[in-house]
């Protein structure tokens, strides 16, 4: 089968094609044929040598994290042959070898079988990047959300941005607002139904919060940015809001000024995904499944690679911004195989 590989950490010319044979499964898996598979920052980071060597495995290794795909071997899963399922659970990709490949072999706690209404590439949608499930833990979870409060997600274009948006709107926030680096992402934003979208390169992200909430400030953060936007991200907050720190697109250090959280009865907070528990995180995933078959939201995919490309799309996440998610496909169709 095709898989993509590194030997060795470095830029996005380590990911390298290569044949690997078909995993034959253990006792209780199942053998899936992947049709779809997700790009990650996380990914990035991993091959990039960023992460502590006591958090991956040994190389070489297959990154890729969640993914999506068919039961061809059902062996004693309890899953029927043909069965379309969501690959999910943790370490894919970095304390074992991950879904950028054509088969992989799986435990039925592992795949989530995937309503009629759900197409392969919506699911994948949804994984990519993890956004929506780390929104939607994050607030329900972390935070204790009600519907009425408002939220504040930067990166529109982004997994965590989008997810956030979306999910925030589902849990009934009264306003959720993020932003775009750039005018042309604003407005493809809006566009796509994404009202309060602030152009960074017009207006500062506290200039913005506060114009669209009359001065009010926002009562959660979900952050996957920091960096830059951090000081601006928590003096976003209103009194007795929450930021809850996701990630560093923008980089892991930033300044902030403590009265914005002293002053405001403020608190900040961490988010990892293996915090919860696994039926948490089941129950968590069921529901953005259910969602997604009700048509509640779309999530929006920027482009399909094929999956012998994984070093283009990895490079098109990372560098290009793009507004919406990168899949790879192992589809003929999509020159999966080239
Ligand atoms: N803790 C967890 O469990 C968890 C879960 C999910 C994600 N994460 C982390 O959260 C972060 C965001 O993830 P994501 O999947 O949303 O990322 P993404 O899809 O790659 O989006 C990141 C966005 O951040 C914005 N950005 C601002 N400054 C940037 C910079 N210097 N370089 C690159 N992008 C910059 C860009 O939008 P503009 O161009 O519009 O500014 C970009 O599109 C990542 O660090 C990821 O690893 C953590």
């Amino acid at each position: 089968m095709l898989a993509i590989q590194y030997r060795e950490h470095g830029g996005y010319d380590a990911l390298r094609p290569v044949e690997l044979p078909v995993p034959v499964p253990e006792h209780g898996q199942a053998l899936v044929r992947i049709t779809f598979t997700t790009v990650s920052p996380l990914d990035d980071t991993v091959r990039a040598g960023r992460m502590a060597p006591s958090l991956h495995k040994p190389l070489p290794i297959i990154p890729g994290g969640a993914a999506v795909g068919v039961v061809v071997e059902p062996g004693a899963s309890g899953l029927a042959e043909g069965t379309r399922v969501a690959i999910t659970g943790q370490g894919r990709g970095m304390t074992t070898d991950g879904t950028w490949r054509e088969y992989v072999a799986e435990y039925a706690e592992a795949l989530t079988p995937l309503p009629a209404r759900v197409s392969d590439r919506r699911m994948a949608a949804l994984s990519a990047g993890a956004g929506h499930a780390t929104a939607y833990l994050a607030l329900t979870e972390l935070v204790g959300f009600r519907a009425g409060q408002s939220v504040l997600a930067p990166a529109i274009g982004g997994a965590v941005g989008m997810g956030a948006a979306q999910v925030a709107a589902q849990l009934g926030a009264s306003t959720v607002i993020s932003t775009a680096g750039g005018t042309a992402k604003a407005e493809r934003a809006r566009a796509a139904g994404f009202d309060n979208v602030i152009d960074l390169s017009r207006e500062s992200l506290r200039d913005g919060v506060a114009r669209l909430t009359d001065g009010r400030g926002v009562d959660v953060v979900l952050d996957g940015v920091a960096g830059p936007l951090l000081e601006g991200a928590v003096g976003s907050l209103a009194h007795g809001g929450s930021y809850v720190g996701i990630g560093y697109a923008g980089g892991t250090r930033g300044t902030l000024d403590v009265t914005d959280l002293i002053w405001k009865h403020a608190r900040a907070i961490g988010y990892m995904f293996d915090m919860f528990s696994p039926e948490v995180t089941r129950a968590a995933r069921q529901t953005l499944i259910d969602w997604l078959a009700e048509d509640r939201f779309d999530p929006v995919v920027a482009r399909v690679f094929p999956l012998a490309q994984a070093a283009r799309a990895q490079r098109h996440l990372m560098e290009d911004r793009p507004f919406g998610r990168v899949l790879l496909s192992t589809d003929d169709d999509n020159g999966g195989r080239l």
